[in-house]
Protein backbone atom coordinates (compact mmCIF):
# COMPACT_ATOMS: atom_id res chain seq x y z
CA UNK A 1 0.00 0.00 0.00
CA UNK A 2 1.58 3.52 -1.08
CA UNK A 3 -0.53 6.12 0.05
CA UNK A 4 -2.02 6.67 3.35
CA UNK A 5 -4.82 4.37 3.86
CA UNK A 6 -7.51 5.15 6.77
CA UNK A 7 -7.66 2.86 9.89
CA UNK A 8 -11.22 3.21 11.26
CA UNK A 9 -10.81 0.96 14.29
CA UNK A 10 -8.69 -2.30 15.88
CA UNK A 11 -9.31 -4.85 17.58
CA UNK A 12 -7.23 -7.65 19.37
CA UNK A 13 -7.31 -9.44 16.40
CA UNK A 14 -8.58 -7.10 13.46
CA UNK A 15 -8.49 -3.98 11.99
CA UNK A 16 -10.70 -2.76 9.84
CA UNK A 17 -9.52 0.42 7.57
CA UNK A 18 -10.07 2.12 3.99
CA UNK A 19 -10.06 -0.04 1.04
CA UNK A 20 -7.16 -0.11 -1.63
CA UNK A 21 -7.33 -1.62 -5.05
CA UNK A 22 -4.46 -4.37 -3.57
CA UNK A 23 -8.16 -5.67 -1.57
CA UNK A 24 -9.22 -6.50 -5.17
CA UNK A 25 -8.49 -10.26 -5.03
CA UNK A 26 -8.66 -11.23 -1.43
CA UNK A 27 -12.14 -9.62 -1.40
CA UNK A 28 -12.81 -11.77 -4.58
CA UNK A 29 -12.32 -14.64 -2.71
CA UNK A 30 -14.79 -13.93 0.40
CA UNK A 31 -17.61 -12.60 -1.82
CA UNK A 32 -17.27 -15.14 -4.71
CA UNK A 33 -18.43 -18.20 -1.83
CA UNK A 34 -22.18 -18.66 -2.81
CA UNK A 35 -22.05 -19.71 1.22
CA UNK A 36 -21.78 -15.66 2.08
CA UNK A 37 -24.37 -14.59 0.19
CA UNK A 38 -26.84 -17.70 1.51
CA UNK A 39 -29.25 -15.51 4.23
CA UNK A 40 -28.37 -11.89 2.00
CA UNK A 41 -30.04 -10.24 -0.60
CA UNK A 42 -27.27 -11.20 -3.04
CA UNK A 43 -28.62 -14.87 -2.41
CA UNK A 44 -28.01 -16.28 -6.16
CA UNK A 45 -25.62 -13.77 -7.39
CA UNK A 46 -22.14 -14.49 -5.71
CA UNK A 47 -19.82 -11.90 -6.60
CA UNK A 48 -17.77 -11.69 -9.61
CA UNK A 49 -14.56 -9.86 -10.37
CA UNK A 50 -16.08 -7.26 -12.06
CA UNK A 51 -18.17 -6.21 -9.28
CA UNK A 52 -15.99 -6.61 -6.59
CA UNK A 53 -13.96 -4.16 -8.51
CA UNK A 54 -16.53 -1.99 -8.54
CA UNK A 55 -17.17 -2.46 -4.97
CA UNK A 56 -13.99 -1.27 -3.53
CA UNK A 57 -13.71 2.00 -6.54
CA UNK A 58 -16.78 3.10 -4.73
CA UNK A 59 -15.66 3.34 -1.28
CA UNK A 60 -12.20 4.52 -2.45
CA UNK A 61 -13.98 6.87 -4.19
CA UNK A 62 -16.28 7.54 -0.75
CA UNK A 63 -13.09 8.34 1.33
CA UNK A 64 -15.27 8.20 4.54
CA UNK A 65 -13.07 8.73 7.71
CA UNK A 66 -16.03 9.03 10.49
CA UNK A 67 -17.66 6.48 12.08
CA UNK A 68 -21.43 7.32 11.46
CA UNK A 69 -21.13 6.00 8.11
CA UNK A 70 -18.54 3.66 6.70
CA UNK A 71 -17.17 0.90 4.67
CA UNK A 72 -14.10 -1.19 5.22
CA UNK A 73 -11.75 -3.98 4.52
CA UNK A 74 -11.63 -5.97 7.60
CA UNK A 75 -7.97 -7.62 8.05
CA UNK A 76 -6.87 -10.42 10.65
CA UNK A 77 -4.17 -8.77 12.10
CA UNK A 78 -2.02 -12.49 12.06
CA UNK A 79 -2.48 -12.83 8.92
CA UNK A 80 -2.38 -9.58 7.34
CA UNK A 81 -5.02 -11.11 4.82
CA UNK A 82 -8.45 -9.26 3.99
CA UNK A 83 -11.27 -11.81 5.67
CA UNK A 84 -14.05 -9.67 5.20
CA UNK A 85 -16.26 -6.09 4.72
CA UNK A 86 -18.31 -4.11 7.23
CA UNK A 87 -19.78 -1.16 7.56
CA UNK A 88 -22.54 1.07 8.77
CA UNK A 89 -24.82 1.81 6.21
CA UNK A 90 -27.35 4.84 6.30
CA UNK A 91 -30.46 3.67 7.56
CA UNK A 92 -32.72 6.13 9.60
CA UNK A 93 -31.03 9.40 10.46
CA UNK A 94 -28.29 9.37 12.92
CA UNK A 95 -29.32 5.63 12.78
CA UNK A 96 -27.49 3.49 10.47
CA UNK A 97 -27.39 -0.21 10.04
CA UNK A 98 -24.20 -2.33 10.69
CA UNK A 99 -23.68 -4.68 8.28
CA UNK A 100 -20.90 -7.61 8.19
CA UNK A 101 -19.75 -10.34 5.49
CA UNK A 102 -16.79 -12.62 6.52
CA UNK A 103 -14.98 -15.43 4.46
CA UNK A 104 -16.41 -18.63 5.50
CA UNK A 105 -13.08 -20.21 6.87
CA UNK A 106 -13.37 -17.45 9.55
CA UNK A 107 -17.00 -17.83 10.93
CA UNK A 108 -17.02 -19.00 14.59
CA UNK A 109 -14.15 -17.40 16.01
CA UNK A 110 -15.96 -14.31 17.59
CA UNK A 111 -14.58 -11.90 14.70
CA UNK A 112 -17.86 -10.56 14.22
CA UNK A 113 -19.00 -10.45 17.77
CA UNK A 114 -15.23 -8.59 18.14
CA UNK A 115 -16.01 -5.92 15.29
CA UNK A 116 -19.62 -5.23 16.31
CA UNK A 117 -18.65 -4.64 19.97
CA UNK A 118 -16.00 -2.16 18.38
CA UNK A 119 -18.27 -0.66 16.13
CA UNK A 120 -20.61 -0.05 18.89
CA UNK A 121 -18.41 1.62 20.80
CA UNK A 122 -16.57 3.85 19.13
CA UNK A 123 -19.23 5.33 16.73
CA UNK A 124 -21.25 6.19 19.71
CA UNK A 125 -18.35 7.96 21.01
CA UNK A 126 -16.99 9.48 18.12
CA UNK A 127 -20.45 10.84 16.13
CA UNK A 128 -23.73 11.94 16.54
CA UNK A 129 -24.82 9.10 15.91
CA UNK A 130 -28.21 8.01 18.46
CA UNK A 131 -28.63 4.14 17.67
CA UNK A 132 -27.54 1.42 15.21
CA UNK A 133 -29.88 -1.29 13.49
CA UNK A 134 -29.28 -4.51 12.81
CA UNK A 135 -31.05 -6.51 10.47
CA UNK A 136 -30.99 -10.17 9.53
CA UNK A 137 -32.42 -12.38 7.63
CA UNK A 138 -34.94 -14.29 10.41
CA UNK A 139 -33.25 -17.71 9.32
CA UNK A 140 -30.18 -16.02 9.37
CA UNK A 141 -28.92 -17.39 13.36
CA UNK A 142 -25.41 -16.81 13.33
CA UNK A 143 -26.19 -13.38 11.88
CA UNK A 144 -28.68 -12.90 14.86
CA UNK A 145 -26.80 -14.41 17.39
CA UNK A 146 -24.06 -11.73 16.75
CA UNK A 147 -27.02 -8.96 16.76
CA UNK A 148 -27.92 -10.25 20.61
CA UNK A 149 -24.20 -10.71 21.67
CA UNK A 150 -22.89 -7.00 20.99
CA UNK A 151 -25.99 -5.96 22.85
CA UNK A 152 -28.67 -4.95 20.73
CA UNK A 153 -32.21 -5.58 21.55
CA UNK A 154 -34.05 -7.64 19.31
CA UNK A 155 -37.33 -5.32 18.22
CA UNK A 156 -39.45 -8.39 15.79
CA UNK A 157 -39.43 -9.12 12.31
CA UNK A 158 -40.74 -6.20 9.73
CA UNK A 159 -40.11 -5.52 6.03
CA UNK A 160 -37.08 -3.81 5.14
CA UNK A 161 -35.87 -4.02 1.41
CA UNK A 162 -38.40 -6.06 -0.06
CA UNK A 163 -38.51 -9.16 2.24
CA UNK A 164 -39.10 -9.83 6.14
CA UNK A 165 -35.88 -9.51 8.26
CA UNK A 166 -35.60 -9.72 11.83
CA UNK A 167 -34.96 -6.17 13.10
CA UNK A 168 -32.31 -5.49 16.41
CA UNK A 169 -31.55 -2.02 17.69
CA UNK A 170 -28.90 -0.35 20.62
CA UNK A 171 -29.27 3.12 21.29
CA UNK A 172 -26.67 5.61 22.64
CA UNK A 173 -25.36 3.79 26.01
C1 LIG B 1 -23.01 -13.68 10.27
C2 LIG B 1 -21.48 -13.64 10.36
C3 LIG B 1 -21.01 -12.21 10.05
C4 LIG B 1 -21.07 -14.04 11.78
O1 LIG B 1 -19.67 -13.91 11.89
P1 LIG B 1 -18.79 -14.77 12.93
O2 LIG B 1 -17.46 -14.11 13.03
O3 LIG B 1 -18.83 -16.18 12.54
O4 LIG B 1 -19.63 -14.54 14.27
P2 LIG B 1 -19.12 -14.89 15.76
O5 LIG B 1 -18.09 -15.97 15.70
O6 LIG B 1 -18.74 -13.62 16.44
O7 LIG B 1 -20.45 -15.42 16.44
C5 LIG B 1 -21.27 -16.39 15.79
C6 LIG B 1 -22.30 -16.90 16.78
O8 LIG B 1 -23.38 -17.51 16.05
C7 LIG B 1 -23.51 -18.87 16.47
N1 LIG B 1 -23.95 -19.63 15.31
C8 LIG B 1 -23.26 -19.88 14.19
N2 LIG B 1 -24.03 -20.60 13.34
C9 LIG B 1 -25.22 -20.80 13.97
C10 LIG B 1 -26.42 -21.47 13.62
N3 LIG B 1 -26.57 -22.09 12.44
N4 LIG B 1 -27.45 -21.46 14.51
C11 LIG B 1 -27.33 -20.84 15.70
N5 LIG B 1 -26.20 -20.18 16.09
C12 LIG B 1 -25.17 -20.16 15.23
C13 LIG B 1 -22.15 -19.25 16.97
O9 LIG B 1 -22.20 -20.37 17.82
C14 LIG B 1 -21.76 -17.96 17.71
O10 LIG B 1 -22.47 -17.82 18.92
P3 LIG B 1 -21.80 -18.21 20.37
O11 LIG B 1 -20.61 -17.34 20.53
O12 LIG B 1 -22.89 -17.91 21.34
O13 LIG B 1 -21.43 -19.65 20.29
C15 LIG B 1 -20.82 -14.65 9.37
O14 LIG B 1 -21.41 -15.92 9.58
C16 LIG B 1 -21.02 -14.26 7.90
O15 LIG B 1 -20.24 -13.52 7.35
N6 LIG B 1 -22.10 -14.80 7.27
C17 LIG B 1 -22.38 -14.50 5.87
C18 LIG B 1 -22.83 -13.07 5.62
C19 LIG B 1 -23.98 -12.67 6.51
O16 LIG B 1 -24.97 -13.39 6.63
N7 LIG B 1 -23.85 -11.48 7.12
C20 LIG B 1 -24.86 -10.93 8.01
C21 LIG B 1 -25.91 -10.19 7.31
S1 LIG B 1 -25.28 -8.78 6.43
Amino acid sequence: MSNFVHIYFETRNLLVRQYTMEDLDGLYEVMSNPKVHQFTKDKNHPWDKLKTQQYIEFFIDKNFVTLDCFHGAIIEKASNRIIGLTGLNPYKENEPEIEWKLGVTYWNKGYATEIGKEIVKEAFQTSDIIGIYGMAEPENMASRRVLQKIGMKYLGVSEFRDQKDAFYYIGRL
